[in-house]
């Protein structure tokens, strides 16, 4: 007997808490997770690639040029990527994977997400395939360090004090991206770009983890970059179940054995209130 005004999610809701119940769960997430930390979606209405073309700013030949032809449109970019990273503090979603993770329900989350939101909110086990925009890489041998929250804070000011000089903001950059003690190579912000490879360890952890899950939660992705999005159907075809927690359709909605539309920081606290 369907309770009295049920919304259409609470059937789903319902099946997709039993699943999740039995535990074995790994989570997918994309930016939409974080957009009710205050961080915008890179695509859909208000994206960061709507007021930033992605094949300028979302890759290093891009960068490059932008910083030669006019640096202040590229401290510019910098500065808006960073004042909301700085703000953000993690949402419910991020907490209800915390809390799925510390109950022993769910193994690890992936994320696509470079914020250190699933950090800050307490998941321990993460595979970041995009990277983490407050830790830099040595892009020869790959030791990383973390940028602690005040050093970008002072980065990030200091290069809108210097923005339309490429010598000053080169000499920030090198300030704040180092030498690498261990070989000398230079640091640069650990963010994977588009035409950059992911580190393979990141995807083999990734496919390891699906090798043995009941059910993939993927939660706020459009699932239109690759290879992050070839990993619900490599679970999928190895027996997990697809979930999908969304404001809308995504790319791969279809190969989804449940739908479920809505924000993320409504749909993950309901599923989990009476786990
Ligand atoms: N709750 C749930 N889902 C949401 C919410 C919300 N509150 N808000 C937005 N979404 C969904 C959107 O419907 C969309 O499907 O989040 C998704 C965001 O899609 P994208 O902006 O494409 O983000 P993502 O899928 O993470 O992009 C993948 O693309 O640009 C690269 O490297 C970048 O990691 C990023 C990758």
């Amino acid at each position: 007997m369907a309770a009295k005004n049920a919304r259409p999610a609470d059937k789903e809701i319902a099946v997709v808490r039993n699943i999740l119940k039995k535990g074995k769960i790994v989570c997918l997430t994309g930016a939409g997770i974080s957009y009710e930390s205050g961080i915008p979606t890179f695509r859909g209405n208000g994206g960061l690639w709507e007021t930033y073309d992605p094949e300028v700013y979302g890759n290093m030949p891009g960068l490059v040029s932008i910083f030669r032809k006019s640096p202040e449109k590229l401290v510019g970019f910098i500065s808006d990527f960073y004042n909301v990273l700085l703000q953000a503090k993690p949402n419910p979603a991020h907490l209800c994977l915390s809390y799925l993770e510390k109950s022993s329900l769910l193994k690890a989350v992936i994320t696509q997400n470079i914020d250190n939101l699933h950090q800050q909110a307490g998941t321990r086990s993460i595979v970041e395939l995009h990277g983490n925009a407050f830790r830099v890489r040595c892009r020869s041998c790959g030791a990383t360090l973390k940028l602690e929250k005040d050093r970008v804070k002072e980065m990030v000011s200091l290069l809108k004090k210097a923005r339309s000089s490429r010598v000053e903001v080169l000499k920030i950059f090198s300030r704040y991206c180092p030498r690498c003690l261990k070989c000398k190579g230079r640091f640069r912000i650990d963010i994977v770009l588009f035409g950059e490879q992911l580190d393979e360890t990141d995807l083999s952890r990734s496919r390891e983890l699906l090798d043995d899950c009941r059910a993939l939660l993927i939660v706020g992705s459009s699932l239109v970059v690759y290879p992050a999005a070839s990993l619900p159907l490599y679970a999928k075809e190895r027996g997990a179940k697809i979930i999908e927690i969304n404001s809308q359709p995504s790319a791969l909605s279809d190969i989804c054995d449940f739908k479920i539309m809505g924000a993320a920081t409504e749909i993950l606290p309901e599923i989990i209130r009476v786990l």
